[in-house]
């Protein structure tokens, strides 16, 4: 049985650099959060631009940085590695940006919209998105499989949430293929337009059109109010006030990038797993009712977001190393998902595993992912119908990722699908 694919081989502690997105370009260095886990669970990196973090690579020690958001904020600092400076910091913050308890009642407006019943309920709409989109590929045969499947559905689902006018989807993907992850050389926006955007609250000028989108939609849900997230975010009230325009802007754009790189990516590996590992993709096909554990495995295998961040509140004592106030910690999740102090065999793809204790979304706390059950739906049923649909596939050419240590991404993947 083939096992994940592995980077490195054979390094020590003196070779180990996260910050580093070339590092991340093949494949996963799974050898290096290994050696990190077993090592040095709680290893400081430095950084070229940036005064350095410490890495979490266990999942016990990721877990309990999450759940424990008095001493490792979101709000200081934010949620991403980067050092923005503390006026785009407060600019741009989202819910993910910020601790209990304004978050919760932030959280709280879209909460009940993502509910595993909520999201059953556009469990058949889901699905007939899905089948056109599988039937397309499979008429054409060979296709780009990113572009032609896993890019669309997630924004099309997103759409559809919103109540958005089917005339509106196209456009939506394409916005939400502009607001993809920077730090691939080929998506990282010109430093002019950077420059001449850097008094926004996001220099990447697709957020403006996205927020220009959530307004018009706004608008008409002022006029004309409906069961949706829209109305939801127009007629929500904090403290007695209705959320700002830019509160609205900020919480509209989380909701739309929160899940479109994200599901896309996952997508694209779980094909790739299931080419990789074709008698798991038997396995599926002779046992339909492994659908949903093989999501979850799905999820941990692709690990789209490899890590967050915090910030220590106070002086604190983490796996035997001393953090200080202020420092900035890095949560790997694509290395918890592989720690066999939780999973037997973790370089094993097992469509089966029972239990997963996967951290995809987040390993809990305040900041689980919103959208978990939505996603993991979406890849459930990509993968059932992708089975009953396609007798076999295979790629027809290298398999392009993403050069980046935030996101486990695919650019490309050519592929042949044979209609079963
Ligand atoms: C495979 C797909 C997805 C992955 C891997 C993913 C991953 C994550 C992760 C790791 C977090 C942060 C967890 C933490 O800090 O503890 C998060 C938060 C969030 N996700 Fe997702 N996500 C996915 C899909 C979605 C979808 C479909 C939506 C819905 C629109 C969504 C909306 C959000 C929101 C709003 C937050 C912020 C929650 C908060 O701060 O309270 N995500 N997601």
């Amino acid at each position: 049985m083939a096992s994940a694919r592995t980077a490195t081989q054979g390094m020590s502690l003196d070779d180990v650099d996260l910050t580093d997105h070339a590092r991340f370009a093949d494949a996963v260095p799974h050898e290096m959060f290994r050696l990190l886990r077993d090592q040095d669970p709680v290893h400081w990196q430095d950084e070229r631009e940036g005064r350095g973090f410490w890495a979490v690579t266990r999942h016990a020690d990721i877990t309990a940085v999450h759940k424990d958001w008095r001493t490792f904020s979101s709000e200081r600092g934010g949620s991403s590695l980067q050092d923005l400076d503390p006026e785009a910091v407060v600019a741009r913050k989202s819910m993910l940006d910020m601790d209990p308890p304004p978050h919760n009642k932030l959280r709280a407006i879209v909460n009940r919209d993502f509910t595993p019943r909520a999201v059953r309920v556009f469990e058949e709409r889901i699905r007939s998105l899905i089948v056109t989109i599988l039937e397309r590929a499979l008429a054409q045969g060979e296709v780009e499989f990113v572009r032609e499947v896993s890019a669309e559905l997630p924004m099309r689902v997103f759409a559809e949430m919103l109540g958005a006018p089917e005339s509106d989807h196209r456009h939506l993907v394409e916005l939400g293929d502009r607001m993809l992850g920077q730090d691939d050389p080929e998506y990282r926006l010109d430093p002019e337009v950077m420059r001449a955007n850097s008094h926004l609250p996001f220099s990447n000028p697709a957020a403006a059109d996205m927020f220009e989108y959530g307004r018009g939609l706004a608008a008409e849900r002022r006029r004309c109010p409906r069961e949706d997230i829209v109305t939801k975010l127009v007629e929500a009230e904090i403290d007695g006030c209705p959320l700002s325009e830019q509160e609205f802007d900020v919480y509209f754009l989380l909701l739309a990038v929160a899940g479109n790189e994200t599901t896309r990516h996952s997508i694209s590996h779980g094909l790739l797993a299931l080419i990789d590992h074709p008698e798991q993709a038997e396995r599926m096909r002779t046992d339909p009712d492994l659908s949903r554990s093989a999501a979850d495995e799905i999820l941990r295998w692709a690990t789209p977001v490899h890590h967050f961040r915090r910030t220590a509140t106070c002086d604190v004592e983490l796996g035997g190393k001393q953090i200080r106030e202020d420092d900035k910690i890095a949560t790997w999740f694509i290395s918890g998902n592989f720690d066999d102090r939780e999973f037997s065999d973790p370089m094993r793809f097992d469509v089966g595993r029972d239990p997963n204790p996967q951290m995809t979304f987040g390993p809990g706390g305040p900041h689980f992912c919103t959208g978990a059950h939505l996603a993991r739906l979406e890849i459930q049923v990509v993968f059932e119908e992708l089975l009953k649909r396609v007798r076999s596939f295979e790629l027809t050419g290298p398999v392009e990722r993403l050069q980046s240590n935030a996101f486990n991404g695919i650019k490309r993947m050519p592929v042949r699908l044979e209609a079963a």
